[in-house]
């Protein structure tokens, strides 16, 4: 099995594309210039890459970039994680190694509280900025597999079916009024 990728600790210009991990660093070429590479350094740039409207045979030339797949760390693994010195936690699908953010603003505290689970909900009801989201790739080190058993999915909103209720009954009242 191929070694897994430490994204914290990985030196040189590297990327993610498309859950692909790229090490651009010897890319001075590169048609778009090499500042662009060197701005989505660390990051996951899918959305900027996406955006350059690369033709499809850059696909090709990619390869002889890559470097290995983000490691996918489960539940089980990151619950390993929850000490002052040692603290990892998901947010939406994705696992980031918060040892070292010791100046969040929202205080340490709450960070650790939060860390070894999945800490989606928790730092949604905060209404996090732009900004703080942004920041999140700084601490990222994997994807995140939950736990099927412990956690459930997403449970559905079953209020976005009132709507389509009322006009199935106004359908009905409809057809009875015009009878
Ligand atoms: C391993 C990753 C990448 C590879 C192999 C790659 C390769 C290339 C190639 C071959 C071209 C020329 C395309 C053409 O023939 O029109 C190009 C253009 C370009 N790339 Fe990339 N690229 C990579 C990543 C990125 C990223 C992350 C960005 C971020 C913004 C980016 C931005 C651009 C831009 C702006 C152009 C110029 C487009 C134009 O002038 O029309 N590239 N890239
Ligand atoms: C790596 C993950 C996180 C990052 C990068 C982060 C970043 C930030 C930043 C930059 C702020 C300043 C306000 C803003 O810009 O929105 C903030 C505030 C705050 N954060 Fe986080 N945060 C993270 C995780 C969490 C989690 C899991 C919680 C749990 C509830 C949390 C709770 C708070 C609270 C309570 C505040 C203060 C809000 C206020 O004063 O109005 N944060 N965070």
């Amino acid at each position: 099995m191929a070694e897994r990728l430490d994204l914290k600790n990985l030196k040189g210009t590297w990327m993610i594309i498309k859950d692909k991990v790229y090490d651009v660093s010897k890319f001075s070429d590169h048609p778009g210039g090499f500042e662009v590479l060197a701005d989505c350094k660390g990051k996951d740039s899918t959305t900027d890459y996406i955006d350059a409207n690369h033709p499809d045979y850059v696909e090709e030339d990619m390869k002889k970039y890559y470097i290995g797949d983000v490691p996918k760390i489960h539940q089980d693994e990151v619950a390993k994680h929850k000490t002052e010195n040692d603290a990892w936690l998901a947010i939406h699908g994705k696992v980031y190694d918060i040892s070292k953010f010791t100046d969040h603003p929202g205080g340490a505290e709450i960070l650790l509280e939060n860390s070894g689970k999945n800490a989606t909900v928790a730092f949604d009801t905060i209404d996090h900025s732009k900004e703080a989201k942004k920041d999140l790739y700084k601490y990222y080190i994997g994807e995140y597999i939950p736990d099927p058993n412990s956690e459930s999915l997403p449970s559905t909103n079953y209020f976005i079916y009132i709507p389509l209720l009322a006009l199935i009954i106004g359908i009905i009242l409809n057809s009875f009024y015009f009878n």
